[in-house]
């Protein structure tokens, strides 16, 4: 039995897993502990990574992992309840409990720590706190200057709230709803930010919008964000042509339609989940033109290469796309 604990899964596409403990931590968000179906070693995780969890009504969601390292045997998920979301999360509220068995991706990072810095700001949000936490964690442990700001409603509220304050004064909790409320205030944060500090962002729509919108300007690579949901609205504006090259099929692009529905009007299959540029399902390669990328899967560097396109939100950035497929 310890060979099989000890043994890595190494090179596995999806990942068995069962449900080791159910934690409530604060209202409305479940911390589920997952391990492999026979016990195995995990593949690693890099600070700021997540999994895609594999509902089974086949739909994807993805989740942050709670802890990073080369020899995990456990991963953790924080899942916050969406109310009038789409159901994956009141399904893992309502129906996943320990014991239960789940597919799931290896960890894959779109929100890499760059470790070259030396000064750090993290700015979360609720739920966003959860890829930040092994973030700060590894940055203490290299001796990195760093700050957390960290934006809840109430108290009680806070994820992760006695890890934290272990912290002292690097970590500023901002409480919109107390009686003395306390609100973060993102253009001064980013104001006062060095100019070589790295900033990481995490946290509900407007406040990454709000993210991108200041950091917009600033050098490539030095402010990042992750996201969980759509920021923008889906591109239907049409006008352009798509050809897909290995069915050999050319594809007028209306108005109010995305590339996906005219693909599958069309009578070819590409898969998809999320149909909003979160979970990458519908990820296709570019073969000649540019995409206009709405969506939150692809890090800026990915995008910026053009060669990949979420085709169930992304546009185009002229008259023609060529699409492998
Ligand atoms: S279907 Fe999820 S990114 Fe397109």
């Amino acid at each position: 039995m310890q060979a099989v604990a000890n043994s890595p899964i190494i090179g596995a596409v999806m990942l068995p897993m069962r449900v080791a403990s159910v934690e409530r931590p604060v209202e409305d968000v479940k911390l589920f502990t997952l391990q492999a179906l026979y016990g195995e070693r995990l593949p690693p995780a890099e600070p700021g990574a997540h999994i895609d969890v594999h509902l089974p009504g086949g739909e994807i969601r993805q989740y942050s992992l709670v802890d990073c390292g080369d020899a995990l045997h456990q991963y953790r998920i924080a899942v916050k309840r969406i109310k009038d979301g789409r159901g994956g999360s009141a399904w893992l509220h309502d129906t996943f409990d320990v014991g239960h068995e789940i597919m799931m991706s290896p960890p894959r990072n779109n929100f890499p720590l760059d470790e070259t810095g030396t000064d750090y700001i993290f700015i979360a949000g609720g739920i966003g706190i959860t890829p930040v936490l092994p973030m700060i964690e590894r940055v203490e442990m290299l001796g990195r200057r760093w700050t957390l700001h960290y934006a809840v409603q109430r108290h009680e509220h806070a994820l992760f709230r006695k890890v934290l304050s272990d912290y002292g004064g690097k970590v500023i909790f901002y409480t919109s709803r107390e009686s003395n409320p306390s609100r973060l205030d993102l253009h001064a944060v980013l104001s006062a930010a060095q100019p070589d500090a790295r900033v990481y962002c995490c946290g509900p729509a407007p406040m990454l919008q709000a993210f991108r919108h200041m950091t917009a300007n600033w050098p490539s690579g030095r402010a990042r964000m992750e996201a969980f949901e759509a920021l923008e609205e889906s591109d239907r504006s049409g006008g352009f042509v798509v050809e897909l090259s290995r069915s050999g099929l050319s594809l007028n692009i209306g108005t109010g339609q995305t590339i996906l529905e005219a693909i599958l009007e069309a009578g070819v299959d590409v898969p998809s989940s999320c149909r909003d540029g979160v979970c990458g399902t519908c990820e296709t390669r570019v073969l000649a033109g540019v995409p206009d990328h709405r969506d939150v899967y692809l890090t800026v560097e990915e995008q910026d290469a053009g060669d990949r396109i979420m085709v169930c939100c992304s546009g185009c950035r002229g008259d023609r796309l060529v699409l492998d497929l």
